[in-house]
């Protein structure tokens, strides 16, 4: 006899909506996709015959257009099936399900959580084995709130699996197969519309591209291209509104120049330097793809053939610059697969190692000092676009008398104190109570606990951690990209001013930022400058904003770790893309200093005011 009562749950449907708010919102899309996956497996396992073709279609469900209800998602597979019984042991039960249930594998909660707590109306199942067709209804009843298989009325009878008439059996389902419609959270939902803010109309394909690595051989998935537009048909003969999803692989080899892989600690980096493509008039255009697929630069982790924590956009040139790639950022991808002992987060959203994400700043640093030939040529032919005019001189001479004023300090709580503190031993929090005199609690007195250390306390050593200043030896290069030199990437630095880069001490100043051309226009206007002085002007204008930037960026780096108050996150944000455009607004003394050294450049072409 057993030694346990097994733990028996209470009411599931709190459960179950608890564990849909860790789904993310578009994660039925994928659990619905890999049952169907799955179900091909399954299907060419029975069979014994791993030629069958597969096909997974996510289409609208016309069948019930026709009969006049809203254009609902559904998806079709032609996998194995499912017999009146298997739906009610898979679909009504919680961890459940034909294969095995594991941390690293299925989690027996995938579709019927992600999906049923976002279709309170119903998650429709339709399924054939062997030719015979049933169909049940998972939803959250309303009355009771409890998600679970809507009863039919049959003949005086209630069943919660009806068998079904093949007249309404999608054709690409010969003998079995799986459609699986959704209904969204009330029956007048149209659920074949991008969710709301979604604003990309072909969300479904995008999110399943974006999403696999390779899609297993032989085996099609496909989505209705129209539908979130104007709703089309696919006809018996006409598929080509059925776009394949290609998986990332596929679309990565056929689109890069070169790729490779570097071994990191724990992990691998795969890269790929994509082909370079251009609109008609010569700028460069990574990004058309984008609504269909991750088609420019961008990140991710590769679990399982899967796709996790993917950045693109934006976010992925950040990223990819972080790698190392600090010029051509839109050009590089890099997938990071970790090794075995990694699972996932339950909405498979993110891996994780020991419950703790990826180490995603380690395996940075490891990419950045191991950087592929391939890329390193990429980074060298976009940088030499870079006019790197030989101002760092006067600006290194100017600042040569100041250099102690960028000198790394350590800070005193109390300035007038004499204790040196050692930075990574101070915390946060206020200053200590004072305590009176010797000490221990006078009769009456409140009872204080005792001191930190215990006895040792009175060991403490006075400047015991003397701080060394150090004077920096690294001037940051500052350099000036444009979107017309093609050293900047339509969406980098947009309408700001520079950005930083700390582990190749590099400043990037955004050439194209509208307060630069507003503050030229502004002199040329004021001063009455020629055109042949404009170039002249502009030189001036880069030259003190380089200066600028240099000691903004010397200055803090001179804070860095010196107290609590300047740790690596405050620092970054300190010379964060907004923080370097604020340090560039000031504009009497950049006037000023501007004014009189193109005065005594161009002598008398200056109006004297
Ligand atoms: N399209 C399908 N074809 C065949 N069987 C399916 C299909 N969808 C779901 N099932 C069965 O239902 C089970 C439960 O699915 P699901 O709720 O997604 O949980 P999980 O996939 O995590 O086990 C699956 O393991 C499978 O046995
Ligand atoms: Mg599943």
């Amino acid at each position: 006899m057993s030694q346990t009562t097994p733990m028996t749950m209470g009411r599931m449907g709190p459960h179950i909506d608890r564990m849909g708010a860790d789904c993310a919102d578009d994660q039925y899309i994928r659990e619905l996709t890999q049952n169907a996956l799955d179900a091909i497996r399954h299907r060419r396992e029975e069979a014994s015959d791993n030629t069958i073709r597969g096909e997974v279609i996510w289409d609208i469900d016309w069948t019930a257009v026709d009969d006049g209800a809203p254009e609902r998602l559904c998806i079709v597979d032609n996998g194995i099936g499912m017999t009146a019984s298997d739906i009610t042991r898979y679909i009504n039960k919680l961890a459940s399900g034909a294969g095995t249930l594991s941390i690293t594998s299925n989690y027996g909660v995938g579709a019927k959580i992600a999906a049923a707590t976002r279709n309170h109306a119903g998650v429709l199942y339709q399924s054939w084995r062997d030719g015979l067709g049933v169909m049940a209804h998972l939803w959250r009843d309303p009355v009771q709130n409890e998600y679970g298989l809507r009863r039919f009325s049959v003949d005086d009878r209630w069943m919660e699996c009806v068998p079904l008439d093949d007249s309404v059996k999608p054709e690409l389902i010969d003998r079995c197969g799986t459609k699986v419609v959704l209904f969204g959270n009330d029956e007048t939902h149209r659920t074949a519309q991008p969710p709301p803010g979604t604003a990309n109309a072909r969300w479904l394909l995008q999110y399943l591209n974006n999403r696999y690595f390779k899609i297993p051989e032989g085996v099609a998935i496909r989505v209705n291209e129209y539908l979130g537009q104007k709703p089309r048909r696919v006809l018996q003969n006409n598929r080509s509104p059925l776009r394949p999803v290609v998986g990332m692989y596929t679309y990565l080899t056929k689109h890069s120049d070169s790729s490779g892989t570097v071994q990191l600690d724990g992990a691998k980096a795969h890269w790929w330097v994509l082909t370079e493509r251009r609109k008609d008039d010569g700028r460069q255009d990574m990004w058309s793809y984008q609504h269909v697929q991750a088609s420019a630069g961008h990140a991710a982790a590769l679990y399982q053939n899967e796709l996790y924590e993917m950045r693109t956009g934006r976010a992925g040139q950040n990223v990819v610059q972080a790698f190392g790639v600090i010029f051509g950022h839109s050009r590089v991808v890099i997938y990071v697969e970790p090794d075995e002992g990694v699972t996932t987060n339950h909405a498979r959203t993110m891996l994780l190692r020991d419950g703790r994400p990826l180490p995603w700043a380690a395996y940075q640093e490891q990419f950045r000092n191991n950087l592929p030939p391939e890329i390193k040529a990429l980074i060298d032919s976009i940088a030499s676009k870079c006019p790197d005019k030989d101002d760092n001189k006067s600006i290194v001479e100017r600042l040569r008398p100041l250099m102690n004023l960028f000198a790394a300090t350590r800070y005193r709580r109390n300035p007038k104190g004499t204790q040196a503190l050692d930075a990574d031993l101070v915390v946060p929090g206020g200053t200590p109570p004072a305590t009176s005199g010797s000490g221990t609690a006078g009769a009456g007195g409140p009872h204080r606990p005792p001191r930190p250390g215990g006895s040792y306390g009175s060991h403490i050593k006075n400047n015991g951690l003397p701080a060394s200043p150090y004077a920096p030896d690294k001037i940051p290069r500052v350099t000036w990209v444009s979107l017309a030199r093609g050293s900047r990437d339509p969406g980098e630095m947009e309408d700001k001013a520079a950005r930083y880069f700390e582990a190749q001490n590099l400043v990037k100043v955004n050439g194209d930022f509208r307060k630069f051309h507003e503050l030229v226009d502004w002199c040329v206007k004021e001063w009455n400058l020629a055109p042949t002085v404009i170039p002249t002007l502009r030189q001036e204008i880069e030259e003190w904003t380089k200066q600028a930037l240099i000691e903004v960026v010397m200055g803090i780096e001179a804070l860095r770790g010196t107290s609590p108050e300047w740790g690596s996150d405050a620092c970054d944000r300190a010379l964060s893309e907004e923080a370097l455009t604020t340090a560039l607004m000031t504009r009497y003394h950049l006037i000023y200093a501007v004014k009189r050294n193109i005065g005594t450049k161009i002598g008398k072409l200056l109006d004297a005011t």
